[in-house]
């Protein structure tokens, strides 16, 4: 029995994940199987199971599978297979650019068996731990839940996202354009209002960006990048790098900074930073970069709240009460 069920699910593992004949699992699955991450909890059926095999096939198309052991119990009813794999990361993967580095995942599965099929199945890795094995790490949270399970309390009748939003229109921030060079030579940029600081010392400042930008792949691939503090005097920039605009560079004055990120002529102030760290955060990536280089202008920076743009010099201040 127990040799029966190591043979069957060695089978079906080695066909699904080193040749993508993900159809063999059917051999060994019980119409009732459910896998679950006991990272996030989530739950899934055979046939996600066997698009996450596809599509990790399809990101390390030279994927090899090595199961170093399989232990049944004694009744048959429960056993735990310990794998891991290696491969190649070829294409793109949940937006996360290719790098073409080898990676090592290794992970345990605990399956429940019923009349010798798997009917339950516990797993310590799913997709977002492959990310951490490229050096990408996800911020767990952002994977737990689906979208529509976010729980946003009401704020001033306004519920959900809505609230978050309405939130986010209260917050006047400054107006970045992030820039990189792609693997062409040529300068690439978005305008960005997620900037912040993180600390100065270390001075470590971040950035999130959308990973449907056109932009973000040059980024992500990028050693360092530009952050340039848009001035007054360049609320037309901002629509070029807000925009999709093929050269948004074209007519623009620029000038490399000591690791060849774009800073931007006339912005209020630009930084080149060393990015440090990439986080996944589902529909964008946090980036964390350590500054090596500023540049501090006269110019006055504008300011952004709820999709306008402000003169930065006439603020009026407040007098302290
Ligand atoms: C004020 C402002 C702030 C923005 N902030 C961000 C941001 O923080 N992250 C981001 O990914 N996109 C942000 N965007 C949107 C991008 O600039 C926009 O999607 C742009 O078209 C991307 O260009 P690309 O696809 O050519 O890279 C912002 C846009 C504006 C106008």
């Amino acid at each position: 029995m127990q040799h029966h069920i190591k043979e069957a699910v060695t089978r079906a593992w080695e066909a699904a994940w080193d040749r993508g004949e993900v159809d063999a699992f059917d051999a060994i699955l019980h119409p009732d199987y459910r896998r679950e991450s006991t990272r996030t909890g989530r739950q899934s059926d055979a046939a996600a199971l066997k698009q996450e095999i596809l599509d990790a096939r399809a990101a390390f198309p030279d994927l090899v599978t090595t199961i170093d052991r399989i232990i049944v119990d004694d009744d048959g009813e429960n056993a735990a297979v310990f794998w891991h794999t290696n491969g190649t990361f070829s294409n793109d993967l949940q937006g996360v650019p290719a790098t073409g580095s080898r990676v090592e995942t290794r992970g345990s599965n605990q399956i429940e068996l019923r009349d010798g099929k798997v009917v339950r199945e516990r797993v310590t890795w799913d997709q977002s731990e492959l990310l951490a094995d490229l050096g990408v790490p996800s911020l767990r949270s952002a994977f737990e839940n689906d979208p529509s399970d976010v729980v946003v309390d009401d704020l001033s009748g306004v519920p959900g996202l809505d609230a978050l939003k309405g939130f986010n229109r209260q917050f006047v921030t400054g107006v970045t354009v992030v820039t990189t060079i792609d693997e062409d030579g040529r300068p690439r940029g978005l305008a960005a209002n997620s900037y912040a600081s993180v600390s100065l010392e270390p001075p470590l400042v971040l950035i999130c960006v959308q990973k449907t930008t056109s932009t973000y792949a040059s980024l992500f691939k990028s050693t360092h990048l530009g952050i340039n503090i848009m001035s007054n005097e360049q609320r037309g920039t901002v629509g070029v790098f807000a925009s999709k605009s093929a050269d948004k560079f074209a007519g623009l004055d620029w000038h490399a900074g000591p690791a060849g990120s774009p800073l931007i002529d006339g912005s209020a102030a630009s930084i080149e930073a060393e990015i440090k760290e990439r986080f996944q955060a589902k529909t964008h990536t946090v980036f964390i970069a350590k500054v090596t280089h500023a540049e501090i202008a006269e110019a006055e920076p504008m300011v952004y709240k709820a999709g306008r743009f402000f003169d930065g010099a006439a603020l009026n201040e407040l007098p302290s009460e």
